[in-house]
């Protein structure tokens, strides 16, 4: 027995370090942290069993207070941030735009930005109580990040203590990029390799790899710098503008980027975005786009957020990366909604640092438009995270055989339905094809059943695509619910029966899906994969009707044609008539309507988080009637929703409060018939105020 345990302890220490050299030296971890942890445990369970196995190298018997090979987690007293991407010039002038209306500012007023590179590295949060660096944060998911104190502390450009002494506020958490220089990188990896160790695939990478060592020498030796341009919690506002921020985080002691500056106008935001392109190549790091802020910090704060971004900031992105290649072939992908997507299958090629093998080629017209064939040389184009894309085909090299594509009249699937294409609402032909096989087809149900147990849906780890496949085809999981009964039809011995899953793996996953059975209601709703529901919506309309059954019912109504639920929906932000339509129909199917019915029988989904559960708003619904003078509608809006109230644009026996401006009409003599109480603007703000 003591040898296999030995065995087994051998084996947990080497992936265990496997994978710690994957998180902090190459900064591309393969499992999750709870898988981490399993491990962690595993191994502490067999050495309590067989203390005689305990050595000092074991990772579990390293000091510190914290499990060997993970950092502390540490909550972001105020949050971390990502911004708006805006890619195309219009994107830019919209957003202009928007803070114009939302400010409700003429045309006539000037709008001050700063303007500042990008910096392609990883942004870190520095706290400093009374001038002294106390601790030191990565972003992690905005709301919780890693403490890595040790590590900034050996950080050149981070001061340890704020310079300039007098008047420092009691709190002062400032934010920043962290980078490495292409230089430093080029040199890191040269040595990396001639030490017979992994390089890094860029410099982004490198950065985050030197800051997370668990062994802060290493990271002194990694040349890293850090560019302040945000910041946290503040005890103390030091500046009015964001301009007079980077001033004041210069003045303390920290670098702040030479290229930023202070533009005008959005003529003169484009121009800089067109400066720092061409600069772009001659930099010694990174940048992979410019930032505009709004420099005036009581704008910043009038503006507000949309869920994760700021309104008063965006990010334009520079021009994705091209390269050119050869198709070998195309292929079509069955989606979870049925739809046929063409994928070029390419001689692999690197584009921007990245193997590209795979590109979409979006739909029938789309080739025919480029006229792309097979053995033509084309040029594909990768930009953020988004699936590379075809842009066009090389002509010069066609070769005399290349291939013209037939689109399949027949779907791919088993069925071998006729594709049919999709008619637009204006009854034209749309350019999606379809299987027509709907629920009968095996594509979409493997597609719907991946979508659900997805990062951000069930996110049911070790149920991947393969898995998902290969219990489909064993008729072990057909719909949703049937991943929650698995355990109890006993399938695990049959799981344990077939190649590859051995007792420990059998034994994770039951865990991994009864962990999950509890969920939240913004995943819930995302999971169940109804078309034009993403992520974001999702998450507004778990907001917007707080659980599960209020949503449900609000679905089925529609389903049904009730005009008040409709109204009801329509009136929240973020939600339009495609989104009502899609669900109307989703829910009026009998095919679905089972699926989740069947589902909801074993799940328990968690009712939604309020915000600001304690202001006077908290909870209520709102109606906005009438002009308002000292605000847009848009911005009364959002900052009750900010506060936690529901905004609606009709009244009813569910409205608590009617904010009135002037010439308000209708809804302000419903309100008076329903006895619902009516505030002013300026009742309104006091309200507000009041907390
Ligand atoms: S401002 C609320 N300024 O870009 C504003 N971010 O896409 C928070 N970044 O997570 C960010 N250079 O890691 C800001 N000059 C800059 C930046 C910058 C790089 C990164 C940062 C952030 C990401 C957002």
């Amino acid at each position: 027995m003591s040898g296999a345990a030995a065995a087994r302890v051998a084996e947990l220490r080497s992936e265990i370090a496997r994978h710690n050299k994957l998180y902090f030296e190459l900064d591309s971890p393969q499992i999750s942290d709870a898988e981490y942890d399993r491990l962690m445990q595993e191994l502490k369970a067999l050495e309590r069993q067989h203390p005689e196995l305990i050595t000092p190298e074991s990772p579990t018997q390293r000091v510190g207070g914290q499990p060997a090979g993970k950092f502390a987690k540490v909550r972001h007293s105020v949050p971390m941030l990502s911004l708006a991407n805006a890619l195309a010039d219009e994107d830019v002038i919209d957003f202009v735009e928007r803070i114009r209306r939302f400010l409700k500012l003429g045309s006539g007023v000037q709008i001050d930005f700063t303007a500042e590179p990008k910096i392609d590295g990883l942004s870190l949060s520095l706290r400093y109580e009374r001038g002294e660096l106390v601790s030191g944060a990565t972003r992690g998911d905005g709301s919780e990040g890693e403490d890595v104190t040790a590590n900034v502390k050996v950080v050149a450009d981070i001061p340890h203590r704020l310079s300039g002494g007098g008047g420092l506020p009691e709190v002062s958490e400032v934010r920043g990029e962290v980078y490495m220089t292409r230089s430093a990188f080029l040199a890191l990896n040269e040595q990396q390799a001639r030490a017979g160790r992994s390089v890094f695939a860029n410099p982004r990478n490198s950065a985050a790899g030197s800051l997370r060592q668990l062994d802060p020498s290493i990271t002194a030796g990694r040349p890293l710098g850090f560019f302040a341009y945000a910041w946290g919690e503040m005890s103390a506002r030091p500046a009015r503008t964001q301009w007079g921020m980077l001033e004041w985080f210069a003045q303390r002691g920290f670098k702040t980027n030479p290229l930023a500056q202070l533009r005008h106008s959005v003529e003169q935001l484009l121009a800089f975005h067109r400066e720092m392109e061409l600069k772009r190549a001659t930099l010694d790091y990174d940048i992979d786009g410019v930032v505009y802020k709004v420099d005036r910090l009581d704008w910043q704060q009038r503006l507000g957020f949309v869920s994760r971004d700021p309104r008063w900031a965006v990010a334009h992105k520079f021009a994705a990366q091209r390269a050119t290649t050869v198709v070998k072939a195309v292929e079509i992908q069955v989606g979870r909604t049925g739809a046929l997507t063409p994928v070029a299958k390419l001689e692999p090629v690197t584009v921007g640092g990245v193997v590209v093998s795979n590109a979409t080629l979006h739909n029938e017209d789309y080739i025919r438009t480029l006229d792309v064939r097979i053995g033509d040389t084309v040029t594909v184009q990768r930009a953020g995270d988004v699936i590379p894309q075809v842009l066009g085909v090389v002509r010069e090299r066609r070769p005399q055989d290349a291939q013209p594509y037939q689109f399949p009249q027949i779907c791919p699937c088993p069925l071998k339905t006729r594709v049919v294409r999709e008619q637009t609402a204006a009854g034209e032909q749309g350019a999606i094809a379809r299987c027509s096989g709907e629920f009968a087809c095996p594509h979409q149900r493997i597609e719907h059943l991946r979508h659900f147990v997805s990062r951000h849906a069930f996110d049911i780890e070790g149920l991947g695509e393969k898995q998902i496949t290969l219990f489909f085809e064993q008729g072990w999981i057909k719909e949703p619910a049937d991943i929650f009964t698995l355990a109890a039809r006993n399938r695990a011995i049959q799981l344990e029966e077939h190649e590859g899953f051995g007792e420990v793996s059998v034994r994770k996953l039951l865990a991994a899906i009864e962990a999950r059975r509890e969920i939240s209601l913004e995943r819930f709703i995302y999971a169940l994969g109804v078309r034009h529901v993403g992520e974001t919506t999702a998450r507004a309309l778990a907001r917007g009707y707080g659980s599960w059954s209020a949503l449900h019912a609000a679905c089925l109504a529609l389903a049904q044609g009730d005009v008040e639920a409709r109204q009801e929906m329509d009136a929240m932000d973020q939600i339009g008539a495609t989104v009502i339509e899609s669900l109307a129909s989703y829910f009026s199917d009998q095919h679905n309507a089972g699926i989740v019915e069947r589902l909801t029988a074993q799940v328990r989904v968690r009712a939604a988080e309020r915000p600001a559960r304690d202001s006077a708003l908290a909870g209520k619904t709102i109606v906005f009637t009438g002009s308002l003078e000292k605000m847009t509608r848009d911005e009364a809006k959002a900052l009750a929703e900010r506060l936690g109230a529901k905004v609606s644009g009709s009244v009813s026996k569910k409205t608590d409060l009617v904010v009135a401006g002037p010439e308000a009409g209708s809804k302000l003599k419903r309100a008076a018939e329903l006895g619902v109480r009516v505030l002013d603007e300026r009742q309104f703000l006091e309200l507000v105020e009041s907390g």
